[in-house]
């Protein structure tokens, strides 16, 4: 699945095999997230708990039907690995669990062990180091990652490579307009000096901070969401276009593109691009439904041609 050029090892004493080389922005994103890997498994003790977790949501449950059996599918910036490990968990699919992270790999390997799920390759590396070969993977996964790197448009182009032809490729990044509430919060923190108050008054004003959640969880959540080193914000028409230039089909969204509601269990069907206007009102509603109090986030669906 390596590239014959990049450097490919295995880490002695553990299941885990690191690629390529790290660039500056990878490290300083590993560091931040060796002190809090994302999303823990604080409250998630077996198989059956992440499985709950998984099928509770209407887009990863019928993702996980979606991906149904024998394909090769990764990752990418994958974190402690929990989707790929459900994606893995009852199926014969070769899942490549990829990220620059190594203390989060290992916390999802620990638990891919403790649960005897053994199709899951955890590789440690940048996915700017391009390690893996043209058209590997049947589909190709990257949530929450591309706007936590130096050039979101030059990931999704290599990351878009590493798809088959008609294998599929879903982003999920942060939105301009949907993200609003939380660069509200973001703006707040910093000008109330970061302090004690200023985590209390944002921590009151987050939703999800809000929730009856462990406090690990609470302090993931509010470092991933208030004190990343890097982030940056994408549309609608900014990921059509990277998806025109680089041979990817629009297959559907997360909000839709045409202001229709999501049909979840039709979603890799494909969909409408709609217009202009019905695309910026569709992400101007994020921000009074749940995607605009949980973070901001959009995901795209693509397939390559
Ligand atoms: C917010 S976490 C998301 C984890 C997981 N995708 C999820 O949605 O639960 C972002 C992840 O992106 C990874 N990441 C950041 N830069 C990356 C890069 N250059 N290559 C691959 N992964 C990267 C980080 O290590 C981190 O685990």
């Amino acid at each position: 699945m390596f590239k014959k050029n990049v450097s490919v090892k295995k880490l002695e004493f553990e299941n885990i095999i690191q690629v390529g080389k790290k660039r500056e922005t990878a490290e300083l994103v590993e560091n931040f997230y060796t002190e809090n890997p994302f999303p823990n498994y604080d409250d998630m003790e077996t198989i059956q708990d992440l499985q709950k977790k998984i099928e509770g949501n209407a887009f990863t449950s019928n993702f996980k039907r979606f991906c149904g059996f024998g394909n090769n599918i990764i990752e990418v910036g994958s974190g402690t690995s929990q989707l790929s490990i459900a994606l893995a968990s009852g199926t014969n699919n070769k899942i490549v669990a990829f990220d620059p992270t190594l203390e989060s790999l290992r916390l999802g390997l620990n638990f891919a062990e403790k649960n005897k799920i053994d199709n899951v390759t955890f590789v440690n590396g940048d996915l700017f180091s391009d390690s893996f070969i043209p058209g590997y993977f049947d589909i190709v996964w990257c949530s929450g990652v591309l706007h936590h790197t130096e050039s979101a448009k030059e990931g999704f182009k290599l990351i878009a490579n590493w798809a088959r032809p008609d294998g599929y490729i879903i982003i999920g990044l942060y939105n301009l307009y949907g993200r609003l509430r939380t660069v509200f919060r973001q703006f707040l923190f910093r000008l109330l000096g970061k302090g004690k108050l200023a985590r209390a008054i944002v921590s009151f004003l987050d939703p999800i901070l809000r929730k009856d959640i462990s406090k690990q969880k609470k302090l993931a959540w509010f470092q991933d969401q208030y004190e990343h080193p890097v982030e940056s914000l994408h549309t609608l028409d900014e990921v059509l276009d990277w998806f025109d230039e680089n041979n990817v089909e629009f297959i559907s969204s997360i909000p839709s593109c045409d202001m229709n509601a999501v049909d979840y269990e039709d979603m890799f069907n494909g969909g409408n691009r709609g217009d202009l206007p019905t695309r910026i009102f569709s992400q101007i509603a994020m921000l009074f439904s749940s995607l605009g109090s949980e973070g901001g986030l959009f995901l795209v669906i693509g397939r390559k041609k």
